[in-house]
């Protein structure tokens, strides 16, 4: 395990974003699997600036979304389609043919979890995964619980992400339910990245990087991947011993 601490969350973004294009400039051909929620944003944003100053194309690249909530019209101001779109694929030259997210509304969702996971599998695998964190140590929206070697699937999210998430939906909850990539799918990337910032995600950073690997702090199994990187700020970095900074 890499970990890498940046000063404060632009910087975060902006090492981030040129993590992914140095990965595409190698392998114009790259499977990616990307990440959602405020986290990424940054990355997102240096991302297309290093594509508007012509540095990098993302024209021949595959793009997987880690998750999407179940029941949403993809034009739901709050799928996940919706923030991919209005984040990133608007803004760069991504072949729409190439990207894919979960169908929330799809008429058999088990179809659609089978239907994506063979997807990516048929592209060859991921090459660079890019992760956020829930407090609760969930990657995509593996929940504490989720086992290491579970496939994409439908899962029931905890009370406790349905409020942090809340703020996109009328009301005090996200949806119950979402379609998430797997553990294993996940693990079997060639590279992954993950980015925590700001002083909530201190103590499950600790947990990845500290504690011991359990199904309880799905992203403590992270600590087994061989290309494992973790990108922080300070804040998510504010709760790691000494001699892990
Ligand atoms: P956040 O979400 O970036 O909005 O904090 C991360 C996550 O829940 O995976």
């Amino acid at each position: 395990m890499q970990i890498r601490i940046l000063e404060d969350s632009d910087g975060l973004g902006r090492s981030a974003a040129e993590a992914v294009a140095k990965e595409l400039k190698a392998k114009p051909r790259s499977i990616l699997l990307l990440p959602t929620g405020s986290t990424p944003l940054d990355m997102y944003r240096h991302l297309i600036d290093i594509h508007a100053q012509e540095q990098v194309s993302f024209s021949q690249a595959t793009f997987f979304n880690l998750d999407e909530y179940l029941g949403l019209f993809s034009e739901h101001p709050a799928s996940y389609r919706r923030y991919m779109e209005e984040n990133f694929y608007c803004c760069v030259d991504t072949d729409l043919d190439r990207v894919y997210v979960p169908n929330g509304n799809a008429p058999d969702p088990a179809v659609e979890c089978e239907r994506y996971e063979e997807a990516i599998k048929g592209a060859g695998g991921i090459d660079l995964c890019v992760l956020g964190i829930g407090r609760n140590g969930h990657i995509g929206f593996n929940e504490p619980g989720a086992s290491f070697d579970s496939r994409t699937r439908v899962v029931r999210l905890t009370e406790s992400t349905r409020r942090v998430n809340a703020e996109d939906f009328e009301g005090d909850r996200a949806p119950e339910k979402a379609i998430t990539v797997g553990m294993g799918t996940i693990l079997g990337s060639k590279k992954i990245l993950l980015l925590a910032s700001g002083e909530n995600k201190a103590t499950a950073v600790a947990r990845v990087v500290e504690g011991p690997i359990t199904e309880e702090v799905p992203a403590s199994v992270l600590q087994r991947h061989s290309n494992f990187t973790l990108l922080l700020d300070q804040e998510a970095a504010s709760s790691l011993c000494k001699e892990n900074l």
